[in-house]
């Protein structure tokens, strides 16, 4: 059986788009390319068809890593099709629940930073993978230390809960 993992933020072009990347790296590395498989995708519509933000690709090259990725839109269906939908933050959360249809539906949806390896106090910025749209470089290295941290965990969080996952 494989194991479909969806990365959601608002554009599809800074934050999913790289987690996706950085995750697909790391299931590769250590051989389970063939049995986890990783998308990502937006909130919104207003990136459609376009290629990762110019500085989200340059923080992926700086770290050895290509985004091909081409924007698209979180559809109902995506709830089917895959097992863990990951948030990059609450504003993400709650939106894609509003799409969610069923209880089964809704429980596939996590926040990322859920898996942050120093637990976020939920109420604070903490619990975001912050939107770096409107900010500059520094803002992109940030979240891709964040990123790579969640990612991390959150592969140890499959290996436990997959134990076909040695
Ligand atoms: P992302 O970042 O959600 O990480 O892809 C953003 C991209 C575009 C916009 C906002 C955030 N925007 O407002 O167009």
């Amino acid at each position: 059986m494989e194991i479909k993992i969806l990365f959601v933020c608002l554009g599809n072009i800074c934050r999913s788009p790289l987690a996706e990347a950085i995750f697909r790296k790391k299931i590769i590395e250590k051989g389970f390319g063939d049995v986890i498989s990783v998308d990502s995708a937006g909130t919104s519509d207003y990136h459609i068809g376009e290629l990762a933000d110019p500085r989200s690709r340059k923080s992926a090259e700086m770290n050895q890593l290509e985004i091909t990725h081409r924007a698209r839109q979180l559809i109902r269906k995506d709830f089917e099709a895959f097992d863990y939908i990951l948030a990059m933050d609450r504003t993400n959360y709650s939106n894609i629940l509003k799409l969610a249809s069923s209880d089964e539906h809704a429980g596939k949806v996590f926040l990322m930073r859920s898996f942050s390896k120093i637990k976020p106090n939920l109420e604070s910025l903490g619990a975001d993978v912050p939107d770096p749209y409107f900010g500059g470089d520094e803002g992109f290295k940030n979240v891709y230390a964040i990123l790579n941290d969640c990612c991390d965990n959150f592969l140890e969080f499959l290996q436990q809960k997959h134990p076909e996952l040695v």
